[in-house]
Parts: C-alpha cells; sequence; structure tokens
C-alpha cells in the first residue's frame, strides 16, 4: 500500500495530517522515511492510526528522524521506574502496573502535562520530535491538543511581532510545577533543572516558517521583571491557544501520534484518575539550542 498524507479538516489544511499506508511495528525503508520526513516539515503533527507496536519498535522507528533523547526529565527514581529511560512515561501506573494514588508525586508531577508546553524546552536543546503512543484509554477524556505556533505567530500584529524577536526566554522544570504548587523536587533535581535560554521566536530550518517559542516552562524574559514577563507569556499563550489554532486529538488504542515541538504547543486534558491511561513517548531531540533558529 503507498503511503498517503491527507489533512485533517480545511481549517487546519497545514497543520494535522492523517498518515496511512504504513505499518510501523515491521520497520519503514528510506523511501518512506523520507515521505514521512517531508509531511512533518510541513503539517506539525501526524496521526498514524492502528499502529500495535512494542517499545523497541517505536523507538526504532523514532530514530530516523534523528538523535534520540532519554527520559531525564522524570522525577521518577530509576528503581521505580516501569519502562526503560528510552521511552517517557506518560501514564498513571506504577512500575507494577497499579494506578497511581492521588498523592502520588509522580502522578502530581505529570499533571503538569496538562499545561500547554513544548517538550524539552527546559533541555539547552529541546525536543525536535515527540511520538506518542496509545497502549490504554481511559472510555472518556484525556483528549491531547495541539497549537499551531506558526499561525499564532503569523496572527500576532507587526509590532508585538518586532518586540518578541528580539526576546530570550528563561525554561526550567521548577517554573512550570511552581505553577500548579507542586515543589517536591530532590536538591539534585534542582540543580539539573536550572533555568535554560531560549529564543522567543524560531525559525523552521526545513519550511522557513518563524513561530512563537512558547511553553509552560518559562518563567522569565531575559532582562525584564518576572511579573511583566510572566505576564506577557501568558498573554501570549492565551493568543496562540485560539481555537482557530488547536486542533483535538480524541485517542484510540494503538494511535501514534508524532509532533513537531519546533511549530507546536500541547497539553492533555482531564480525565477520571481511577481509570488507567497509558501512553508511551519516545522523543527525538534537536541538534541545536532555539538561541541559533533564527
Ligand atoms: C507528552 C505529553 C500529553 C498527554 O507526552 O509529552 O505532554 O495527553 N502528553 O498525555
Ligand atoms: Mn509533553
Amino acid at each position: 500500500m503507498k503511503l498517503a498524507a491527507t489533512a485533517l479538516g480545511p481549517e487546519q489544511s497545514d497543520f494535522v495530517a492523517e498518515v496511512t499506508g504504513v505499518d510501523i511495528a515491521k520497520g519503514i525503508s528510506s523511501a518512506n522515511t523520507e515521505f514521512i520526513q517531508t509531511a512533518i516539515d510541513r503539517f506539525g503533527v501526524l496521526v498514524f492510526r492502528n499502529q500495535i507496536i512494542n517499545d523497541e519498535q517505536q523507538f526504532a522507528f523514532s530514530e530516523h528522524f534523528g538523535p534520540m533523547e532519554l527520559a531525564t526529565g522524570d522525577v521518577t527514581a530509576h528503581s521505580d521506574r516501569r519502562l526503560s529511560m528510552k521511552v517517557n512515561d506518560i501514564s498513571n501506573l506504577d512500575k507494577d502496573g497499579n494506578l497511581l494514588r492521588r498523592d502520588d508525586r509522580a502522578r502530581l508531577f505529570g499533571l503538569g502535562n496538562m499545561l500547554w508546553h513544548s517538550d524539552s524546552s527546559f533541555k539547552q536543546v529541546p525536543a525536535r520530535y515527540s511520538l506518542l503512543s496509545a497502549r490504554v484509554i481511559p472510555k472518556r477524556g484525556g483528549d491531547t491538543q495541539f497549537a499551531d505556533m506558526r499561525a499564532a505567530w503569523d496572527a500576532l500584529d507587526d509590532e508585538l511581532k518586532e518586540e518578541c524577536k528580539n526576546l530570550v526566554c528563561l525554561h526550567s522544570q521548577l517554573f512550570s510545577r511552581a505553577s500548579l504548587g507542586f515543589e517536591d523536587f530532590t536538591e539534585e533535581q534542582i540543580k539539573q533543572w536550572q533555568p535554560v535560554e531560549q529564543r522567543l521566536v524560531r525559525k523552521h530550518p526545513q519550511s522557513g516558517r518563524l513561530s512563537l517559542f512558547l511553553s509552560a516552562h518559562i518563567g522569565a524574559i531575559s532582562g525584564w521583571p518576572v511579573p511583566e514577563a510572566r505576564m506577557y507569556i501568558r498573554d501570549l499563550t492565551e493568543h496562540a491557544t485560539q481555537p482557530q489554532f488547536v486542533y483535538t486529538h480524541q485517542w484510540r488504542p494503538w494511535d501514534l501520534v508524532m509532533w513537531d515541538n519546533r511549530m507546536t504547543m500541547h497539553r492533555a486534558r482531564r480525565y477520571d484518575h481511577t481509570q488507567p491511561r497509558d501512553l508511551h513517548r519516545t522523543t527525538v531531540s534537536d541538534e541545536v539550542s532555539s538561541l541559533e533558529q533564527l
């Protein structure tokens, strides 16, 4: 079967596409890799349905698209991990497969995924692509939303564009979690997650399009008073996440969604925490800091 990428709906004609004609479990040819690469350079989000894969197959597929990132952004101790370091555990389960208690630290930390963000923006070299595979989905809720940060940029007025272009933001997981009142970090994590600088406006190396690099991890703008910076980022985030820029993904088991963190933000939506929700994420790292992307 031939590969095809079909845009999902006219409003999102260059933002979200469904890719058909590929069986990720079987591995992909270089021609197919090239097809998918071209599609993700155009669309920020690709949806692959019915991909029954294990972690090794997911990792092998992801590796075609760049250097892999390890799950070093987690708070869970090594000995308590359910999945290997190659995979981010996006679930509400412990290592024995039991539901996390309501007040479990890993669960409360994981609630940070419900804030609009771009993956690993708190790392010097942030994430390029994320690939999220749905293994178990609750009956209701738990959608993932994506916002098109190129369209959000395009819609700003010229004056604001000029101002944004020169700004550098400070990103840290300590900021995003503090905004939820989560402060349960070890000394080591506090040291590890000191803020890193990222441009507020970046250029996509393939399409040449500009986008807003926003994320819940932002806690400051270089050279600005903190409350003014946070208010400014809140305003921009509100702008960038208006319905016309947003696609809502309703998961089916064995969906795999791949997105480009350089032109999107995403967030998880609420669901009943007494129901299991199990998604596995592999992450392709970028090769440079966003400071080098304008
Ligand atoms: C992620 C993430 C959102 C979700 O995997 O990076 O933010 O809906 N997931 O689980
Ligand atoms: Mn995420």
